[in-house]
């Protein structure tokens, strides 16, 4: 996956460097001009119905209002696709009103500004160092989505991949940024007709970056199970050659990050967090000129997050409720279990000794729980055995990261075990440790 990412960056950067050289001759004959092209060159602006058109006609920029609002937003959205589904926003927290003249412009200094008037509404807030850029700075909203800054030798000075707002393209990635500390994430609208940001968040998880998890506000809301690094693929329905939609985790010396991207350009495909904190996987269907969801996270009651409490196990086939003590363990409180309140966990049966009476019992097909810790790259037997002779440590897992970079296999938990479920497919073996007694009656 590494290679994948270095890759398709080393191509991008080719094709800047080859085509900042027609663009200098280019953009310096061809202006001025506004609509429909795809760049700006300095001091031009869009304002109105104009719009920016990428090369290829995938993508346009422009001015819009979402279903009934009053409020007009600067954004990106599918030129080719019926029904306006906007993938980028400028000004999500500082709308325009419906009536009011905005203007997008490439300013003087080499920032992309979007005015109400004299009022500034939104900048991409670059610092130039020398005051003012030159003439052969340019914006040019790509094929891919991506609108970018670029100036006369080439460089990219801003790119709108970096700014996501709820919706991740083909080519983009979240992640966090190892020396800024900073955690890209994508932030949901608060309604259908709202792009302002909602409570709803998707990133990875700052302490364990090969999860990924949704917050609702400040809470967990949701959290993928602990990433073994292997490329998390969709086959696109109808598609030809059965193309793919893949994830992709990747760690360098800036961060952690995890990629989307598609098997074949051709694929109109893209992930959403939407306003009720469902992360989809979408894709454009041509024949029924449709958005078909792939899939999307959580999935029910059992992928909230905790949903059990300590020690608690979800299922969706337990009867009659969906929450499960883990085997040795009973309910904290019985009747909070019997109404349905499972958010008080479970309790041990029997104390543990920490002696060489504690076994591990193993559980199949699970959802691993949250707050492991990386024991490192150990056989399985060894994981085993630094278990045992840690009386913290109440459970371990054997996860195969062959496939990526990550210098740990065996990984355990402490205390507590929280947010666990069975998955069947592609779920883990989780060894529990019990004292001897509990093992035998099962
Ligand atoms: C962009 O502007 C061109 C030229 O006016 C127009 O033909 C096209 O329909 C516009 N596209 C969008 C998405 O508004
Ligand atoms: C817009 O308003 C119309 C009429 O009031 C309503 O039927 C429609 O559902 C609204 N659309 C949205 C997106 O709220
Ligand atoms: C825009 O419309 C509102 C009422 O809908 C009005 O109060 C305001 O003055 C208008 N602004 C401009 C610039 O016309
Ligand atoms: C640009 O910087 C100003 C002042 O530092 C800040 O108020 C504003 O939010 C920034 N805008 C963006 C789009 O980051
Ligand atoms: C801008 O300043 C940097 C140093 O701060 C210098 O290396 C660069 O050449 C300058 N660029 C221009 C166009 O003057
Ligand atoms: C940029 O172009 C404008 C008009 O086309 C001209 O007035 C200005 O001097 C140019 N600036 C530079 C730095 O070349
Ligand atoms: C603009 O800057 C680039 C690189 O800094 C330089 O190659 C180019 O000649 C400059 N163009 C003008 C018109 O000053
Ligand atoms: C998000 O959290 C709030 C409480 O802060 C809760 O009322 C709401 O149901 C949660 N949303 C979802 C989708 O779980
Ligand atoms: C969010 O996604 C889920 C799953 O696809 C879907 O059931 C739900 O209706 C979506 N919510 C909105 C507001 O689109
Ligand atoms: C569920 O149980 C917890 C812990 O026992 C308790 O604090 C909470 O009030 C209960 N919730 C409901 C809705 O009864
Ligand atoms: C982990 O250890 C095995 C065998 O000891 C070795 O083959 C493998 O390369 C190691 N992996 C990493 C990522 O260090
Ligand atoms: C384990 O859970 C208990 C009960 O919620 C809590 O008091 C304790 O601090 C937790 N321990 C750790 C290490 O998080």
């Amino acid at each position: 996956m590494n290679r994948l990412m270095r890759g398709s960056h080393g191509r991008e950067h080719w094709s800047y460097q080859i085509f900042s050289y027609l663009l200098l001759i280019f953009a310096s004959s061809a202006l001025p001009r506004s609509n429909g092209e795809d760049r700006l060159a300095i001091g031009m602006s869009i304002r109105g119905n104009q719009n920016l058109t990428s090369d290829g006609e995938s993508f346009a920029l422009g001015f819009f209002s979402p279903g009934n609002s009053t409020n007009q937003y600067l954004g990106i959205w599918y030129n080719k696709i019926p029904g306006q589904t906007v993938v980028w926003i400028a000004n999500r927290e500082s709308p325009l009103s419906r009536n009011s003249s905005g203007v997008f412009m490439l300013n003087r200094d080499g920032n992309l500004v979007l005015m109400d008037g004299t009022r500034y509404v939104w900048s991409s807030n670059i610092s130039f160092a020398n005051g003012t850029a030159n003439n052969s700075t340019v914006v040019i909203l790509q094929n891919s989505g991506n609108l970018i800054l670029r100036d006369g030798m080439g460089m990219v000075l801003w790119r709108s991949f970096d700014h996501p707002t709820d919706t991740l393209l083909p080519g983009m990635k979240i992640g966090l940024n190892k020396k800024t500390g900073q955690n890209g994430l994508l932030t949901s609208w608060k309604a259908e007709d709202d792009p302002r940001s909602g409570d709803f968040a998707i990133g990875v998880d700052p302490q364990r970056p090969i999860q990924l998890v949704i917050w609702n506000k400040s809470l967990l809301h949701w959290r993928s199970n602990v990433w073994d690094g292997s490329l998390f693929q969709t086959t696109i329905e109808g598609s030809p050659n059965n193309y793919l939609s893949y994830i992709a985790y990747a760690e360098n010396n800036d961060g952690f990050y995890l990629m989307f991207g598609v098997s074949d350009n051709s694929i109109v495909s893209r992930w959403v967090l939407n306003t009720t904190g469902v992360v989809e996987l979408l894709s454009w269907q041509e024949n029924s000129k449709k958005w078909a969801v792939l899939w999307g996270f959580p999935r029910d009651d059992c992928d909230i997050y905790g949903r059990c409490g300590l020690f608690g196990s979800c299922d969706t086939n337990n009867k009659p409720g969906i929450c499960n003590c883990l085997t040795g363990f009973k309910p904290t409180i019985q009747k909070d279990w019997e109404n349905r309140n499972w958010s008080g966990g479970c309790l041990r049966q029997t104390e543990l000794k920490c002696d060489k009476g504690d076994e591990f019992i193993r559980l199949e097909g699970m959802k691993l729980p949250d707050h492991f810790i990386a024991a490192g790259n150990l056989t399985a037997d060894q994981c085993e055995m630094q278990c045992q002779k840690n009386c913290s440590c109440m459970s371990y897992a054997y996860v195969n990261t062959s496939t990526v970079g990550v210098k740990w296999r065996c990984i355990y938990w402490g205390e507590n075990l929280t947010d666990l479920r069975r998955i069947y497919v592609g779920g883990h073996n989780l060894y529990v440790r019990l004292d001897g007694s509990e093992v035998g009656q099962f």
